[in-house]
């Protein structure tokens, strides 16, 4: 996620490109760049945020009333200078901003340099100034067509030639890109705040849509230059509620965010039938017998889940820690050991401190990261970016989505790598996850049912999540975002263990949510419900479509699309997370900003 932005008019370009570029710091601030097309063209860019840009522009002066520019958040090559955007050409005629990720950069990157081409940074964005400039013959927005016809993956991108001082050009596919439209002046941007100073009339681009930007007006066309036609709409919100895209609050934001995360995710790591990590080695697990998850919070409970399918696909003892435990343990790690680190933010001192303790002891290490460049993705061995994008809410949900499934990915093709995973299961799961967002589409439509429970079950003081193999670890998450945000005490629990203490506590006033997803085992928590029921508790159940016969059990039901058992946990943890939102919305709490809680934990 990078936010980009374009203005073309009568105006000077860079306080209005800066300008929008901080509304879109929320999408990532690893370092900021503008060019501005006026007599000449000019390119500034730096590492770091939007004040370090304009630290850098300070004292000099930029004319030119044409110009875009980027905030970035960092997914392929570190965050610095030369990573920096806008890139360019050469020849600095093609000037590119590029929200997103193109998927066959390195094919592309590879037949450039072939013809010649010298590369300056490590991003997958300059193969893109580069194609474009190759097929540049005195029109760009021909150009830009071709060029964009070759890509494959995520963009939004604003392109200017330095030969073309009255358009710009802007396509969109899989990422967001808006158009603003004023008079004499025209706009682009990853997100509506971005334009609303200047104007409240916007068009929403969809898949495919190219846009020819000059300051009379907006011309728009398909990828095969057709013409085509899209709605100008009126804005009504003002800037600050756009920020949260019309949301009442960032972690609703971003859980509707989870179907654009679960295809991010899985971008260039599921092709056509074949589930591949290209970040790891084909002999990685040469002599490993022993398979470790640490991480805290929410990222350990992802860890959960990896525990229980390392045992089952890799079929090699595999355990998950908290990482503050481990640390201060003397696990039993040596060089056959091999030490999945996850962790969001990369920056939690203790999941820090376990993976140092690691690999003293010659694990080898495998990060699941969010942020790149973070500490936990430099120290580790090999790290596999789970793009999902900055997370602001404290309480973390897009990137539980986002670490499950690359979890889950990466122990699918590590069985493929041990010949423990059939070309037809590989089949079977590579399909099933190409599903998973219209199944989370699917969920979020429930979310005004879901709303309507929390807020009749608004003034419960204690809850059990109850579930058993794979909901059990969803069961840990449940409860913890209705712990963190909503403040009522709640315990994830191995439903068949309610017996052996909980069930003590469980009276007409308390509610049970059980987790009932997992096929194999359904029959079995269902009697757990039953014993719950038969002490006078109340039951919400999250069940897969089709299992009826929870209905005549459960007060409640929330029915989450079916899926393969391994996969659930990507799409069954949304009802969970939407349940802990609006129960602490209709208490009116600070749910971005729970108490006494941080995003990023850096002291142990
Ligand atoms: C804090 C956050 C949690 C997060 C945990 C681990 O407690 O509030 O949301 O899960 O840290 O953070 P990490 O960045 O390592 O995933």
């Amino acid at each position: 996620m990078c936010g980009i932005v374009g203005y073309i008019g009568g105006k000077d370009a860079l306080p209005i490109l800066i300008e929008g570029l901080k509304h879109l710091e929320y999408r990532g601030y690893d370092s900021a760049g503008v060019a501005i097309l006026g007599e000449t063209l000019s390119v500034v860019k730096t590492q770091g945020r939007i004040a370090d840009l304009e630290k850098k522009l300070k004292g000099k002066t930029f004319k030119g009333s044409v110009g875009i520019g980027h905030t970035r958040w960092a997914t392929h090559g570190a965050p610095n200078d030369k990573n920096a955007h806008p890139h360019y050409s050469e020849s600095k005629n093609i000037v590119v901003v590029h929200n997103g990720i193109i998927e066959n950069y390195l094919e592309l990157k590879k037949m450039l340099i072939k013809e010649g081409h010298t590369f300056r940074s490590e991003t997958d964005t300059e193969v893109i100034a580069y194609l474009i400039e190759s097929f540049y013959e005195g029109d760009l927005l021909k150009a830009v067509s071709k060029a964009v016809n070759m890509l494959e993956g995520s963009f939004a991108l604003g392109v200017m030639s330095k030969d073309e001082k009255n358009r710009f050009v802007a396509v969109r596919k899989d990422s967001p890109l808006v158009v603003g439209i004023g008079k004499g002046e025209n706009f682009i941007a990853s997100d509506i705040p971005a334009v609303l100073p200047y104007t409240k009339d916007v068009i929403i681009l969809e898949n495919g849509d190219i846009a020819e930007v000059k300051r009379d007006g907006v011309n728009l066309f398909d990828l095969k230059l057709n013409p085509i036609k899209r709605n100008v709409q009126k804005i009504t919100w003002s800037v600050d509620d756009a920020k949260k895209g019309g949301f009442k609050h960032f972690m609703l934001k971003e859980i509707f965010e989870e179907p654009h995360v679960i295809r991010e995710a899985m971008r260039g790591r599921v092709n056509g039938d074949e589930i591949e990590i290209p970040e790891l080695e084909s002999d990685i697990l040469k002599g490993i017998n022993r398979v470790y998850f640490v991480a805290c919070g929410t990222a350990y409970h992802a860890g959960v889940v990896g525990k229980y399918l390392a045992e089952k696909f890799l079929k090699i003892p595999a355990e998950a820690e908290v990482a503050s435990e481990f640390r201060y343990r003397d696990p039993l790690v040596d060089k056959n050991t091999l030490l999945f680190v996850i962790s969001q933010s990369g920056e939690t001192a203790d999941t820090l401190a376990a993976l140092r303790l690691g690999k003293k002891k010659g694990a080898k290490t495998i990060g699941i990261v969010n942020v790149v460049g973070s500490s936990v993705s430099r120290e580790t061995d090999r790290v596999v970016y789970i793009n999902a994008g900055p997370e602001i809410a404290v309480a973390s949900t897009k990137a539980y989505v986002a670490q499950v499934e690359v979890i889950a990915l990466t122990i699918l093709y590590l069985a493929k790598l041990l010949n423990k995973l059939s070309p037809e299961e590989e089949k079977r799961f590579a399909n099933e996850f190409k599903l998973l967002p219209e199944k989370a589409e699917e969920i979020l439509k429930q979310s005004d049912r879901i709303a309507e429970f929390a807020y009749t079950t608004k003034n419960i003081e204690e809850t059990f999540y109850i579930g058993r193999n794979l909901d059990y670890a969803l069961s840990l998450e449940g409860a913890l975002k209705l712990k963190e945000i909503s403040y009522v005490h709640a315990e994830g629990y191995p439903a068949g263990e309610l017996k052996h203490g909980p069930l003590a506590l469980v009276t007409p006033k308390s509610l049970i949510i059980a987790i009932d997803t997992y096929a194999p085992l359904r029959e079995k928590t269902l009697s757990n419900i039953k014993e719950v029921k038969a002490r006078g508790g109340k039951v919400l159940a999250i069940a897969s479509e089709g299992y009826e016969k929870i209905k005549e059990v459960a007060d409640k039901v929330f029915f989450v699309p079916q899926t393969l058992n391994e996969l659930s946990p990507v799409i069954s943890v949304i009802p969970l997370q939407l349940i802990a939102y609006y129960i602490a919305e209709s208490r009116g709490l600070d749910i971005d900003k729970p108490r006494n809680l941080a995003k990023s934990v850096t002291v142990e």
